[in-house]
């Protein structure tokens, strides 16, 4: 007798687990994608009030010393990211490849593949305009000679203050901002951070910047 009423039970309760969870389990389910679909819509929206880019491109480059070991390459065709002369190449074809304008705020230039990549943007017809130190002025290594030589305008400043800036602006979308020199040495002897990032609040305030320096500067050889 016991036995039997404990079986009846046992099955009830199996039963009623098995209904419940048939109804829960496709509950649970609809639910999770229901509201999975509301959060990834309403991140959407707030990633484009906040202007928080769902990037194309957010990397932050470490050069220099740290990373010469890796770095096995002779040439300035590398494609490996996790060698010094890889993410040169990486920061140098975003240069080569804008393709409507292009922004160079750099305290001193004098690297052969950094003055190439900047022409070859030129000649393509981009929009290239260039800031630098005043000391470029100074020193026949700099590029900027060949640059005004080419039609490119180039603006500085007569100041006691350096313009210490190491950034460019690739077609008002992509921002490259960091320690780096762009002078070889500069990439490699030294520790650089260089950060690439397409996140649009912050191209813009890089932009803006760039131009107040554009309008305040002035060129200083003609
Ligand atoms: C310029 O346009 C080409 C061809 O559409 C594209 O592959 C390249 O990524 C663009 N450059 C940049 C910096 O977005
Ligand atoms: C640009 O990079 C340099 C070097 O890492 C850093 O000191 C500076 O704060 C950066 N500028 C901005 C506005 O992020
Ligand atoms: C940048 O270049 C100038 C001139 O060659 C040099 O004096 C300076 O040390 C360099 N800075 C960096 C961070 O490489
Ligand atoms: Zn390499």
């Amino acid at each position: 007798m016991e036995g039997n009423m404990s079986t009846i039970w046992k099955r009830k309760i199996i039963k009623y687990f098995v209904f419940t969870s048939a109804l829960t389990i496709p509950f649970i389910y609809l639910s999770h994608l229901i509201v999975g679909k509301y959060i990834s819509k309403k991140r959407k929206e707030l990633e484009a009030e906040l202007e928080v880019d769902v990037l194309k491109i957010n990397r932050c480059l470490s050069l220099g010393v740290e990373s010469k070991s890796k770095c096995d390459c002779v040439d300035v065709f590398c494609s490996n990211m996790q060698c010094n002369i890889g993410k040169l190449c990486y920061i140098l074809r975003l240069v080569e490849n804008s393709n409507k304008t292009l922004d160079v705020c750099i305290y001193f230039l004098s690297a052969n593949v950094f003055g190439e990549a900047i022409l070859k943007a030129h000649r393509k017809g981009v929009r290239v305009r260039v800031i630098a130190d005043i000391s470029n002025t100074r020193n026949r290594n700099s590029w900027i000679f060949k640059f005004l030589e080419e039609g490119i305008p180039v603006r500085q400043k007569v100041s006691d203050n350096l313009m210490h800036h190491k950034f460019l602006i690739v077609d008002n979308e992509i921002v490259v901002n960091g320690s780096m020199n762009f002078t070889l040495c500069g990439a490699f002897s030294n520790w650089e951070m260089v950060l690439v990032s397409s996140q649009p609040s912050l191209v813009k305030q890089f932009s803006n910047g760039f131009q107040k320096l554009w309008d305040s500067f002035d060129n200083h050889l003609h």
